[in-house]
This record gives structure tokens, C-alpha cells and sequence, in this order.
């Protein structure tokens, strides 16, 4: 069998099993809808078998489309790889570097990138913001040279590097009735209204976790996606967040809002860099783990106001 299929549909086969919608897929491709459909049109039709199924709203990978996605995705890292190799043979610093971190980290990440990029400045950086889950499903894809996030799966598929802590804490508008109140019980959250992140997210299953260890209850408020929505909402006064305070610093040292004072909290967590067991790093990549992994908390320790 002589099979005729390109780059561009494997691609966007793969954006479709991700986004399990067409016109997401168009979307991120910078396609029409009709050009994402015709793409995988033809993979079916090269390939002689049906990739997807739709139900009604609901969009599944046939048992043929799993395979073929494990194949792209194989034939798309082993270009990926050997783009690196070819790079590392001319022993270049310049290349891109795609990256993505979840929305707390945002919140320092330009920082390290701006030192980062001024000691490189051949290579060219992407950043993608997203939440836990969504990094793991582009890492999975192969969609991102690294990610920083929260505690990563345990999987022997992923390599992941501690490389600074991150304290969940709960934070309150200052007029909050628990907002004057020190030395709180872990049962004083309970009965609470909290603002809660999207599923998906890291800080949220962290919350979840923790409320359960204490045998706590509490009231869900609003629901909110990225860490930013969470704080903004938190200052406007909707309820109490659980939330990293790397993601609050400025509004804690502005008085916006308050850090309650509660046993058990923070809960102790760390940031990590993690990629892909099987990447090949390029030169580029491999400078950034080494600086973030050897640097990066010296560089942010100022800037957090720890001793
Ligand atoms: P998230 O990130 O809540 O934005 O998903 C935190 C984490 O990765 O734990």
C-alpha cells in the first residue's frame, strides 16, 4: 500500500483528537472549518478507515483513530527529534523554544523569561498559557518542548524537576468577617463560600484534596478559569480562594487582599519543569531546563521577599 498522507492532515488529526471539535481545530490552525474537515476527509480516505464517530454533540476517536493517533504522534516527535539533532550538530544557540506554563506561573514567568532571553537572544521563546490538565494533554502531543506546573502526575513517561515552592494559602477581601481573625481551625473554612477554579485545574484539585483530609465541607461560589479570575474575584469580595500566593503577592503587599491565618495552610507545594520522557531536548530547550532548574529560585527569591 502506497499511502499519501501529509504532515498537515496528521497535524490535523491530532489537533482534532485534542479539541474533539472542528471549528477549535480551525481555530488553532489558522484553517476554515470546511479545510480542517476536508484534511481529515482525505486521511480517512488514504488510510481506508473511519478516524472519528460522532454522537450527537459528542465527538469519540474510533478504535482505528486511536491507533492512527499513536502513529502520528510517533512520526511527528521523530521529526521533532530530529530537527533537535540536526540543530545540535551546528551546535547553535539560536532555535525556538516552545513552552507552556499554567496561569499562576504567569504570573512570574515573563521575570525569567526576560533574563533567560537576554542571555539568548537567538532563540526565539512561545509561551502558552493554560491550566494542569491541558499542559499535560500538550505534552502528550508533543505541542510544547516543557511546561512548568504544579505537582505533575507520578508516570514514568514524564521527567519532572522541583525547582521552587509554592505555598497554597486562602486569601480574603479585607473587610472578610474572617479577615481580622488569627490563628484560625481548619473548621472556621467550613460553611465558607469559595470561588472555585474550572476542573482541570491543578490549585482546584489541591483544594479539593485538602478539604477532604480535613473532613471539611464548603460552599461552592462561583466558578472561575486562570488564576487571575480567581484573585480578581477574591478582591472584589465574592467569596474566599485557595490559590498559590505567587498568584497574589502584589495584592497582598497592596492590602487588596489578606491571607488568612489558618492551621494545616499553606498547603506545601512546589513548582516543577517537566517534559516528556522520551524528548530529545534541542539546544535550546536544554539551556532553559538547566537555567530554570539551577537558577530560577535565586532569581525569584528577591522578588518574592524571602530571606
Ligand atoms: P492550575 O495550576 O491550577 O492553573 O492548573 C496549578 C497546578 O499545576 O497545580
Amino acid at each position: 500500500m502506497t499511502l499519501n498522507i501529509t504532515l498537515r492532515q496528521m497535524a490535523a488529526f491530532q489537533a482534532l483528537a485534542r479539541h474533539r471539535n472542528f471549528t477549535r481545530v480551525a481555530d488553532e490552525l489558522g484553517l476554515t472549518q470546511p479545510a480542517v474537515s476536508m484534511q481529515i476527509k482525505q486521511l480517512e480516505g488514504q488510510l481506508g478507515v473511519a478516524l472519528i464517530e460522532q454522537r450527537g454533540k459528542r465527538m469519540d476517536l474510533t478504535e482505528e483513530g486511536e491507533e492512527v493517533l499513536a502513529g502520528t504522534r510517533a512520526i511527528l516527535q521523530r521529526l521533532d527529534d530530529l530537527e533537535s539533532a540536526l540543530n545540535e550538530r551546528k551546535g547553535v544557540k539560536t532555535g525556538r523554544l516552545r513552552i507552556s506554563v499554567v496561569t499562576t506561573v504567569n504570573a512570574f514567568a515573563p521575570v525569567l523569561l526576560l533574563i533567560f532571553q537576554q542571555r539568548f537572544p537567538g532563540i526565539s521563546i512561545v509561551l502558552d498559557v493554560a491550566n494542569h490538565k491541558d499542559l499535560l494533554v500538550q505534552l502528550a502531543d508533543n505541542d510544547v518542548d516543557m511546561v512548568i506546573m504544579g505537582r505533575p502526575p507520578v508516570s514514568p513517561d514524564l521527567v519532572a524537576g522541583a525547582f521552587l515552592e509554592n505555598p497554597l494559602v486562602v486569601v480574603a477581601h479585607p473587610d472578610h468577617p474572617l479577615a481580622v481573625r488569627r490563628r484560625l481551625i481548619p473548621s472556621a473554612l467550613s460553611d465558607q463560600t469559595f470561588i472555585m477554579r474550572e476542573p482541570g485545574s491543578g490549585t482546584r484539585r489541591a483544594m479539593e484534596r485538602f478539604f477532604t483530609e480535613q473532613d471539611l465541607s464548603f460552599i461552592s461560589g462561583m466558578e472561575v478559569s486562570g488564576a487571575e479570575a480567581l484573585k480578581q474575584s477574591v478582591q472584589a469580595g465574592l467569596g474566599l480562594g485557595l490559590m498559590s500566593r505567587d498568584a497574589v503577592r502584589m495584592e497582598l503587599d497592596a492590602g487588596l487582599v489578606v491571607e488568612l491565618e489558618v492551621k494545616g495552610l499553606p498547603i506545601p507545594r512546589h513548582w516543577y519543569l517537566v517534559h516528556h520522557q522520551g524528548k530529545r531536548l534541542s539546544p535550546p530547550a536544554r539551556a532553559f531546563k538547566d537555567f530554570i532548574l539551577t537558577e530560577a529560585s535565586d532569581l525569584l527569591r528577591d522578588k518574592r521577599g524571602q530571606a
